[in-house]
Parts: structure tokens; sequence; C-alpha cells
């Protein structure tokens, strides 16, 4: 297997892989993906960095396979209080042994800004980089030390339809971010990211990578997009 490594400013794409896969499907997809990149030689890995987001369940062992590949774990949610008696939440010290990135406030959970605040500043405190999720840009104010994903819930894909913004649009936001966030944290997009905008949106001035959910479901799909942000 071949291993990621760089020391340069690198481009960060993210699979969210929600609520999909069994631990066998998501071995597999680990094998799979490790075979394409020690394969791609074709494709330059070292500008990249690449997160993997399984359900929590598979968290442990998907961070074992991949950490071979020099890919980051992350996990899709983590919660709002540090520890105690929180039934079925799952905290920040339970999975910083294991995710180096945790997406807090992403739409589909529906959460108030100040639990997503909450959340962002747990992360930090034990060494975990939150993926801030928002749609406008009074939702959030600065957290040092985040990531910070431009994502509109109308453009999430539906049942495999892709429904992103267009090009102009992306741009138009990340300009706004950027004015608003300056240039030292990473923003990226989300909504519909696939393998046939991957290559433009790699192209957008100040926009550092992509939060991809059902296109990460593929390897082979994944691959592509990763590649496109590696040129
Ligand atoms: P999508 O999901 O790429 O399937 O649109 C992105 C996300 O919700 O993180």
């Amino acid at each position: 297997m071949t291993t990621i490594t760089s020391t340069m400013p690198k481009k960060l794409v993210i699979a969210n892989w929600k609520q999909n896969k069994t631990l066998a499907e998501a071995l597999v997809w680990c094998v799979e993906f490790g075979r394409l990149v020690g394969e791609a030689d074709k494709i330059d890995m070292t500008p990249v960095s690449l997160v993997v987001c399984p359900p929590a369940p598979f968290v442990e062992k998907v961070a074992d396979v991949l950490k071979l590949l020099g890919v980051a774990v992350g996990v899709q949610d983590v919660s709002p209080f540090a520890d105690g008696a929180h039934t079925g939440f799952i905290g920040v010290n339970q999975v910083k042994q294991f995710a180096s990135y945790a997406i807090v406030g992403h739409s589909e959970r529906r959460e108030d800004r100040e639990v997503v605040l909450q959340k962002a500043r747990l992360c930090i405190e034990v060494g975990i980089i939150p993926v801030v999720c928002f749609k406008s840009l009074d939702q959030y104010k600065i957290i040092g030390g985040a990531v910070y994903a431009l994502e509109d819930s109308e453009n999430i894909s539906q049942n495999g339809v892709y429904r992103s913004k267009s090009l102009a649009e992306v741009q138009k936001l990340v300009d706004e971010a950027r004015r608003f966030f300056g240039d030292e944290p990473k923003i990226i997009y989300g909504g519909s990211v696939n393998k046939e905008n991957a290559q433009e949106l790699a192209s957008i001035a100040g926009l550092d990578g992509v939060l991809v959910g059902n296109a990460s479901l593929n390897p082979v799909t994944f691959a592509d997009i990763v590649g496109k942000f590696s040129l």
C-alpha cells in the first residue's frame, strides 16, 4: 500500500459516509481504495489530505486500516457534553484516540448554533479538528482551529441525484466566506460533489477542499474525485 505523506499545504477531501455500509462493506471499501491509491501512479496524492468519516461503530477498525495509507478518520458528530449521564451520545474523549476530525452542525442533524459551537469547542479542547458546517456566515463566529464547510441543505444529493450549486455560485460564496473568516482557516464546499464537478471545484480560488457524501461511498468514484484535487 502507498502511504500518502507531504509537508506541502494540502487540499482537504473529506468523505462522509453518513448512515451507510456494514462493517464488512466498510473494510472492503478501505481495501479497494488502498488498491486504487497503490495503483494510481498517475495520481499524485501528496497535495491532498484525506479524511474518511464512517459510521461511529466502525471508526476504530476503519482507522486501523486507513492509517496504513496515511488517511485520517473522522466522526460524523460528537456529543455536546464532555462526559456523563447522556444516553446514546458519543463524546470527544471516547473518539479522540481514533478520530482526528469531527463533522459538527451538519444540516441533516438540524442543530442549534449554540450546540454546534459547544461541540466545536469540545473538539478543539481534545485536539480533534471540528469541521463546522454552515449555510450562512452569520451562523458562526470564528473558532480557532476549525475547518469550515460551506454547505446548504438544498444542495445535498438525494437518492443519488446531484444538485450542486454552479461554479459561479460556489466561487461567490467562497469569496464572501474568505472575507468573513480571513485567510487562515480551511474552507471547504459540500453539497453534491461528484466526479463531474470535482475538477471545476478544485479550481476555485480560496477553496481548500470538499466534503463528499454520496459520491464517497464508491471507492472508485472517491479516488477519482481525490485525483482532481491532487492535480
Ligand atoms: P452529498 O452530501 O455529497 O451526498 O450531497 C454531502 C454532505 O451532506 O455532507
